[in-house]
């Protein structure tokens, strides 16, 4: 459970993060990576500065070309020494010091014991000042009667973030000593680390809401600032009396203090608690955060609980945290966004991010916790794990949702977008692939995350859900409490495939290495007049060179399910070499006799067929599109799309499919149709395509659906769609709503779901003083769910002006948090008028924004992407080479490869648009008639 919590207020009050961990090897470490995913805006984490704390590791760092002398230039620590216990001290000020600056003081005692004789200790060290002890930076002392040597010298190597400490003679093999050290740091406000955060508490009466006290916290929030005594010995990590040896990848946030300052009002802390009966065991998962609101049951996938129980961590909402949510052992870390649901103020789409963020959370109990990989090259696994389970889990707890299908949309659509590019990259990276901290934040991408997931769910629906359960159960049975690659993994399931005499085209290993050592993915392509099938490496475009070479020249194993229009086969066939026949897919003439592949898309491609094929599946979908699955309606839509960018097939095809939505009552078709013709959207919003591709819009009968029963999704899609395609009974509608809020503020007459785009569309058709009313809300919003949905909208004015002003505003912490300051940018950026002005502005403030969001540079990938989504022009592209040769001594962090992302992006954009304009042009004039 919680170690300390503490709380009170000042003016502001203030919560400070400490994140302290435990591993093998050497001690400490400052990297502390808190990314987790959050999808939308930023997926972020941070870096460090905390007391010395734990390392990751464990085998040496590979020699690489032109290795480093030294080892405080290698990255990795050497293995000789072992940290077994921290005493950790600090004590932070919530006043500003002499010199203008929030500070913290600390100290912490390190016991190690010496694995292999050696003359040296390295510390990671980041953003720490430490006092002279005897003119050295640390002290030594020996335990159990060593005797340590004396210390030659100590100093700070900047590049790899070590203390490094010489000593003049040897440690002694099997002998245990402890290290001391005192130290100072800036208690900052760059959600890096131990870091400061502050927000403005408006107390009980106003907000009337009931504030809870936790047990215990009233004496402690009367200090003038709490001393914590943090004891990070293995015993007391936990309540739950398992003595764990600690073992983890990321350095863990052991606690959360909401430190006091000054006498003030009782604790406001809320906290949810429920009892949970998981197995034999009944434990509480208790939440808490300073805002109130309820949350959401999501349990993780039952089956792997039941076997292998870990103890429920405690849920803690933050006011500002640089990721989605972090999943620390005994304590999982959330944006207040993704864990607090407040029915009067959040929408469906809030609530299902709720539910499916703690089951993620959750399920890295298992999948990162319990189990944790070796090194950062096989993140995917954990995160891929994570997001498909998240899945599960939601499903599990909301049934009716049918959130299980949403993962094709969101996960699988969504990456295969970039990992159809020349610059994708594989699952797996080689472990030399990975050394510093900005590459391994790299790794936290929508590779790792989307393609992780959607890789998992095809795996788990050719093996069975029952044997890829017995297999994840023996593998976290065995490697509990310890470390592996993602080999592992395969050996188990394996195991579980010959138990249940599965019969496979080869060996788990040999299938998945196919999808997981190559990066990108095949288009199957079908002929039914004579039954051939090929596959071919999907690149969206097809003259891009792919310098990665793969030992599988690009050939994967592929398991194609597959249905015709008299019904479904069982089997699965195996396309396992370029190409190959099968009779069973040579289909007859006759409109109802089609065949299609992927059936639900549970395999990790696209598909082609030939052109008669294509019409009769058209055909049925005009006629009666039921017969088709609806996971396979969306795919329909999504594969035309693609491939008419990736010139398979023309582009007339793919509009054609969208010609039967408006009879299709199902949200997964409609939001693959949105999706991509969200794309012909930002290419053409700017030209002379977009007049007659609204009036196609409108003439399709697409957004303005009457008197079906829509589903919620298609009710918030239908009516931002009717909106943003400036359908005027739907501004006026919109007008009239917030005007009504505006004569009454403290009654707001719009629904949760349908404020987003209500908000959007008032502001972008109203004026300054309408601006300013929200920018009111904004500010004085105490729920987040609510104050988010203003932020977005208050990007969509069409004043270039006010946009501007914006995105000052982004980078004053006063006006911005700081957590949401790369997602705000990213909202201007994606309003058609915003786009150049965030464009200029990113330019104009790369530095800045480097060196002080840079912090939680994850974002910095969604930053560029978002902000040249849009180009498509020779000029676009010129300024984007020009951007990365001015910058390149700033460097771009973690967005490096989405640099490289959107420079192909934009020339495939250049070259689509050059040849799609006219086509584009002429489907839409025809449809509006
Ligand atoms: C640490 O030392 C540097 C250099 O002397 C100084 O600029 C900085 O303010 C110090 N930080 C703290 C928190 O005392
Ligand atoms: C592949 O190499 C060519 C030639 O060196 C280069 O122009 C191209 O940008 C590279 N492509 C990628 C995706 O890196
Ligand atoms: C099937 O037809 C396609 C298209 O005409 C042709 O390219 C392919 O070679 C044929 N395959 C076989 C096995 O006849
Ligand atoms: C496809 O998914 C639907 C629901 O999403 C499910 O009802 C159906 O059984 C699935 N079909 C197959 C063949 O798994
Ligand atoms: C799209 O549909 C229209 C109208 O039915 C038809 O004339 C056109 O040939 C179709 N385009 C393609 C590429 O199939
Ligand atoms: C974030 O999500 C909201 C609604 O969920 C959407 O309106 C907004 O455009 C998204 N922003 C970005 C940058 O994707
Ligand atoms: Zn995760």
């Amino acid at each position: 459970m919680a170690a300390g919590f503490f709380i009170s207020k000042t003016l502001g009050l203030v919560s400070v993060i400490l994140c302290l961990g435990a591993l093998a090897t050497i001690i400490a470490l400052s990297v502390v990576y808190a990314q987790e995913k959050n999808r939308n805006a930023t997926s972020a984490l941070s870096s460090a500065n905390p007391a010395p704390t734990a390392a990751p590791a464990t085998t040496a760092a590979p020699a690489t070309t032109a290795a480093p002398a030294n080892p405080w230039n290698k990255m990795r620590l050497p293995q000789s020494l072992l940290p077994e216990s921290y005493v950790v001290t600090l004590q932070p000020f919530l006043t500003k010091d002499a010199s203008g600056l929030y500070i913290f003081k600390g100290n912490s005692a390190v016991t190690f014991s010496c694995q292999e004789a050696t003359d040296l200790i390295l510390i990671h060290s980041k953003k720490l000042n430490y006092t002279q002890q005897n003119g050295f930076l640390i002290s030594l002392e020996g335990v159990d009667g060593s005797s340590p040597p004396p210390i030659a010298k100590t100093w700070l190597e900047a590049p790899t973030q070590y203390l490094v400490v010489q000593l003049s003679g040897q440690l002694e093999k099997g002998k245990k000593y402890k290290l001391l050290s005192d130290f100072v740091g800036e208690l900052a406000d760059d959600l890096a680390g131990f870091y400061r955060s502050e927000y403005v508490d408006e107390g009980v009466t106003r907000y009337g809401k009931r504030v809870d006290c936790l047990g215990g916290c009233d004496a402690l929030c009367l200090q003038p600032f709490a001393l914590v005594h943090v004891s990070l010995l293995p015993g007391d990590l936990h309540s739950w009396g398992l003595t764990v040896h600690v073992h983890q990848y990321l350095c863990m946030l052991r606690i959360w203090m909401l430190v006091t300052h000054r006498h003030s009002d009782p604790c406001r802390v809320h906290t949810c608690m429920t009892s949970l009966t998981l197995g034999s065991q009944t434990d509480q998962l208790r939440i808490f955060s300073v805002q109130g609101g309820g949350w959401v049951r999501a349990l993780p996938w039952g089956a792997i609980l039941l076997t292998w129980p870990v103890p429920l961590p405690d849920q803690v909402g933050l006011p500002d945290f640089n990721a989605g949510a972090m999943e620390n052992w005994g304590l999982v870390t959330y944006r207040e966004n993704s864990l607090l649901y407040d029915p009067l103020f959040s929408s469906i789409g809030n609530k299902e991010r709720v539910v499916t963020v703690i089951a993620h959370e959750l399920a890295h109990q298992w999948f990162g916790n319990l189990v944790t990989l070796r090194w950062w090259n096989d993140l995917w696994l954990n995160e891929g794990f994570a997001s498909y389970v998240e899945y599960l889990g939601a499903d599990s707890a909301e049934p009716s949702w049918n959130i299980k299908d949403l993962i094709v949309q969101s996960e699988m659509y969504r990456v295969m977008k970039i990992d159809a590019l020349a610059s994708s990259h594989p699952l797996s990276f080689q472990e030399n692939e990975i050394n510093t901290p900005a590459q391994i934040s790299e790794v936290f991408d929508a590779i790792a995350y989307s393609k992780g997931a959607s890789v998992l769910r095809m795996l788990s629906n050719f093996l069975t859900e029952e044997i890829f359960k017995r297999g994840l159960q023996s593998y976290l049975h065995t490697f509990s409490y310890g470390n592996t690659v993602y080999d592992d993994l395969w050996v188990h399931l394996q195991k579980a495939v010959d138990d249940a005499k599965l019969q496979l085209p080869t060996t788990i290993k040999g299938i998945m290495e196919r999808w997981t050592l190559q990066m990108g993915f095949p288009v199957v392509t079908v002929n039914t007049r004579n039954g051939s099938i090929t596959q071919k490496h999907f690149l969206l475009d097809p003259e891009s060179v792919v310098n990665r070479s793969s030992v599988f020249n690009y050939v994967w194993i592929v398991p194609v399910t597959w249905m015709t229009g008299q019904g479904g086969a069982l089997t699965t066939y195996w396309l396992e070499e370029t190409s190959a026949t099968e009779p069973s897919f040579t289909i007859p003439a006759g409109a109802a006799n089609w065949l299609l592949l992927n059936i639900n898309v549970t395999g990790y491609f696209r598909v082609n067929y030939d052109p008669e094929n294509w019409d009769k599946l058209l055909t049925q979908l005009d006629t009666s599109h039921q017969a088709i699955p609806v996971i396979n309606r969306a795919q329909i839509i999504d594969d035309t799309f693609n491939l008419a960018r990736a010139k398979y097939i023309d582009i007339g095809l793919a509009l054609n499919t969208t010609r039967y939505l408006s009879k299709e009552l199902e949200y997964l078709p409609w939001s693959a149709a949105l999706d991509n013709l969200a794309y012909f959207r930002l290419m053409f919003d700017r030209s002379e395509v977009y007049g007659p591709m609204q009036s196609g819009w409108l003439a399709l009968g697409w957004a303005t659906p009457s008197g079906v029963c829509w589903d919620r999704y298609n009710e918030i899609n239908a009516i931002s769609t009717a909106c943003s395609y400036g359908i005027r009974e739907c501004w006026t509608l919109a007008t009239a709503l917030f005007n009504q809020w505006k004569t009454n503020s403290s009654n707001n007459p719009i629904i949760p779901n349908l404020r987003s785009s209500i908000y959007c569309s008032a502001i972008k058709t109203g004026s300054e003083e309408d601006w300013d009313f929200a920018w009111q809300m904004f500010q004085k919003a105490t729920v987040v769910a609510e104050a988010d949905k203003l932020r977005a909208a208050l990007a969509c004015s069409q004043e270039t002006w006010i946009l501007r002003r914006y995105l000052q505003y982004s980078l004053d912490p006063t006006k911005i948090r700081k957590q949401d300051a790369v997602s705000t940018i990213n909202s201007i950026a994606s309003n058609v008028v915003g786009q150049s002005l965030a464009w200029d502005f990113i330019r104009g403030n790369w530095k800045t924004l480097f060196e002080q969001y840079g912090g939680g540079s994850f974002s910095f990938s969604n930053l560029i992407l978002a902000v040249t989504q849009r180009f498509s022009s020779e000029f676009e592209l010129k300024q984007l080479e020009q951007f990365k040769v001015d910058n390149a001594d700033v460097g771009f962090g973690s967005g490096t490869r989405a640099l490289e992302q959107a420079l192909e992006k934009t020339k495939a954009n250049i070259k689509w648009v050059a040849e799609n304009k006219k086509a584009v042009l002429t489907w839409f004039e025809r449809e509006s008639g």
